[in-house]
């Protein structure tokens, strides 16, 4: 649901660019690969045998923040062997730069209770931190035995909270990605890898 302007460094500008009508799912392939498949898929590993050293013994609630995140949690929860179930939710999203923390909104609640359980919130991407934020304290009230945080990717230089994620598998820039889940106008979260979005790609709708 995100925008260039909001999540990167990337400007849109009007002019011939913005009017052309293209194909998204043609074009993609032009975009500047920043992590393949197979790096995403050795980082998930390594985040995966981390949590399994961690929960030895124990079970996790695998909490996903849809959309964005639907993908790396089904890909980590094939790489952790520790008991586990899955649960999602999903928060209001709408232009980053209007969110405040007190904008950010539950739309779609967790489906079993929390209370006593080891939860780590599985997100594609800590930018701001306001949903982590929100979402971290949100839970805090449900009592949990355990609440951690596992984000793929991390642009601390976005920073308006101060959260850091427990489990991190990329540190990246100021750059829009979509792919492997993130989107630009919700394409491109089948693309398998994650991709740079070039900052003059024409709107979509
Ligand atoms: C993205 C991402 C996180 C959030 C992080 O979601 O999936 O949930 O932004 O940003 P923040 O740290 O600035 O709060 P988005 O709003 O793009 O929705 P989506 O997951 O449906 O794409």
């Amino acid at each position: 649901m995100l925008y260039p302007k909001d999540r990167g460094s990337n400007k849109r500008e009007s002019g011939s660019a913005s009017r052309r009508k293209v194909s998204p799912s043609a074009i993609h392939n032009d975009f500047p690969v920043l992590f393949s498949e197979r790096q995403i898929a050795e980082r998930t590993a390594e985040i995966g045998r981390q949590i399994d050293a961690d929960y030895a013994g124990k079970s996790v609630v695998l909490v996903g923040v849809l959309k964005g995140a639907a993908i790396f949690l089904s890909d980590l929860a094939r790489a952790i062997t520790v008991d586990c179930t899955f649960d999602f939710v999903a928060v209001s999203s709408y232009g980053k730069g209007q969110r405040t923390s007190g904008a950010v909104k539950l739309i779609k609640d967790l489906d079993q209770p929390i209370e006593g359980k080891n939860i780590i919130i599985v997100e594609d991407i800590l930018d701001t931190g306001l949903t982590l934020c929100f979402l971290r304290s949100l839970f805090e009230q449900h009592k949990p035995g355990s609440l951690r945080v596992a984000a793929l990717l991390d642009k601390p230089s976005r920073r308006l909270e101060k959260i850091e994620a427990d489990y991190v598998g990329f540190k990246i820039p100021n750059h829009f990605v979509v792919g492997y889940g993130m989107d630009y106008a919700e394409r491109f979260r089948n693309v398998a890898d994650i991709r740079l979005m070039p900052p003059d790609y024409p709107e979509l709708h």
